[in-house]
């Protein structure tokens, strides 16, 4: 399993994406297509981005009945994304027909993980609106178990989470942290931050990294720096 930094491009357009793509004259950095650009653009903006010899995670975060996202995951598997993702919240049964669908022919498939809770949910308001009776981390690590069991590859959380993540379903079960922030840069919207040295010290097994690089004077030294603190 390699260690790799990803980048969230988080832009509203296919042109703004290739405009800060193209900066990237010597590595060829794996990337996050999101929900903004995906829906602005359509799947040919993963097919422009792969052509150009990025890996990709498309973070498009499904969640809806077993067929449906069964029959959704088999076209997200034939464009040819490098690791995509769910709502765990969608159940054991969701997650195992996720995984059938995504599963081609030859019997590969993208890596698959699962969203938890999001870091945005606090523990009050799923206690108080969800009606969820039992602590975040309680529900935290039995999504992630539950995201096991139907055969997944891990899950996003936060850096503060894989810890936990990890010591519940064993460290081959990955965990794909955002949230990183250089030690001296702005912590911005971000509430619960790591820098990439210490995502690495957690275990994390992939950073998600958007605006530390994205919003950088120099985005290409920006990502060299995240990949050799993290990496190297
Ligand atoms: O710019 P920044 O580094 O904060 O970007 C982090 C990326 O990770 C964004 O695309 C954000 O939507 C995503 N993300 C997150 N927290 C989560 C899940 C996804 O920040 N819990």
């Amino acid at each position: 399993m390699g260690k790799d930094v990803i980048i969230a491009c988080d832009f509203s357009s296919a042109q703004a994406a290739f405009n800060f793509l193209d900066r990237f004259t010597e590595e060829k950095p794996f990337v996050k297509i999101g929900m903004e650009l995906f829906y602005a653009e359509g799947p040919s903006i993963v097919r422009e981005i792969k052509k150009r010899g990025h890996k990709i995670f498309l973070d498009l975060k499904l969640h809806d009945i077993p067929n449906t996202v069964k029959k959704s995951m088999a076209v997200l598997s034939r464009l040819d994304v490098d690791m995509t993702n769910l709502h765990a919240a969608g159940t054991v049964e969701m997650m195992k027909a996720a995984v059938e669908g995504l599963t081609r022919e030859d019997g590969t498939r993208p890596i698959l993980i699962a969203v938890t809770q999001l870091t945005s949910t606090s523990e009050q308001r799923m206690q108080d609106e969800l009606l969820i009776n039992a602590s975040i981390n309680d529900t935290i690590v039995k999504y992630a178990q539950n995201a096991k069991e139907a055969g997944l590859d891990g899950v996003v959380c936060s850096p503060l989470e894989a810890a936990m993540v990890k010591s519940a379903c064993g460290t081959e079960f990955m965990t794909v942290t955002p949230g990183v922030r250089f030690a001296d840069g702005d912590v911005g919207d971000q509430v619960r931050v790591t820098t990439p040295e210490k995502a690495k010290e957690i275990g994390s097994d992939y950073i998600v990294v958007g605006r530390p690089i994205t919003a950088a004077e120099d985005p290409v030294a920006a990502y060299r720096r995240c990949v050799a603190e993290f990496v190297g």
